[in-house]
């Protein structure tokens, strides 16, 4: 196969020829494939000039943070270590998850009835499709051509791995690259998934007990806040992203 045969987009390629189901570019296809699924529901709902349910903006945001999360402490050193121009292009992609982090925050601020939020919706999902792009037409199909299927199976797993166990909401304030990256991932996940029970619990009581749940959601999240910005949190970081 010639490099111009390989150096093609992965979107349209058959599974084995990503190097089966667990190979890295086959697992990052099928969680963007699930990416577009939930906000084609979402930007229908909107169209249909409705809001979309917050439970379905979770989903999203459940799925994207910890995706991110798991290619900025995996995927991306990775590619870093592989590429020559490895650097300059996980940044572009950091870049686009730093802006995804901040919209989602000012999302969590802002309420279901403020008319900027359609707006605030779209560019977040604008900025989200293009980090599909960027990652299956460059950066993913440059790693298959430098790394075996050995190597991207093994980064398969491990990214799965992580990503099972990263934070699941939008952390703007701390660095996407190691060694800050790393640090923050316990206490931030402990904190994001003590929310998602929460919220959970709110559901099935029905909001029975939602005072004690919101001042108990509200102390988790300062507690993300406060971590955040402890200083070794922030190391590794680059001036582009950060904030
Ligand atoms: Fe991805
Ligand atoms: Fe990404």
């Amino acid at each position: 196969m010639t490099v111009s045969e390989t150096h093609r987009s992965i979107a349209h390629r058959t599974v084995a020829e990503l190097g089966g189901r667990t190979s890295i570019l086959a697992r990052q296809r099928a969680d963007h494939e699930r990416l577009d699924r939930l906000m084609a529901r979402a930007r229908a709902t909107e169209a249909a000039g409705g809001r979309p349910h917050a439970q379905a903006l979770r989903a999203v945001a459940r799925l994207v943070f910890t995706h991110a999360f798991a290619e900025e402490a995996v995927l991306f050193p990775a590619a870093r270590r592989a590429l020559p121009e490895g650097d300059p292009l996980t940044l572009r992609i950091e870049t686009d998850h730093q802006e995804v982090d901040e919209l989602v925050t000012r999302l969590d601020r802002s309420s279901a009835e403020d008319p900027g939020r359609s707006a605030l919706l779209e560019r977040t999902f604008a900025v989200l499709d293009e980090d599909v792009r960027t990652e299956e037409d460059e950066l993913l199909p440059r790693l298959q051509q430098e790394l075996g299927p050995r190597r991207l199976r093994m980064l398969g797993w491990q990214w799965e791995l992580v990503r099972r166990i990263s934070p699941t909401r939008a952390h703007p304030v701390v660095s996407r690259r190691p060694p800050g990256q790393t640090l923050s991932a316990l206490p931030l996940t402990v904190l994001d998934r003590s929310r998602d029970r929460l919220q959970q619990l709110d559901e099935v009581t029905g909001g029975v007990a939602e005072k004690a749940l919101s001042r108990l959601d509200r102390a988790l999240a300062a507690g993300a806040g406060t971590v955040e910005r402890l200083p070794p949190m922030r190391r590794g970081e680059r001036p582009e992203t950060g904030r």
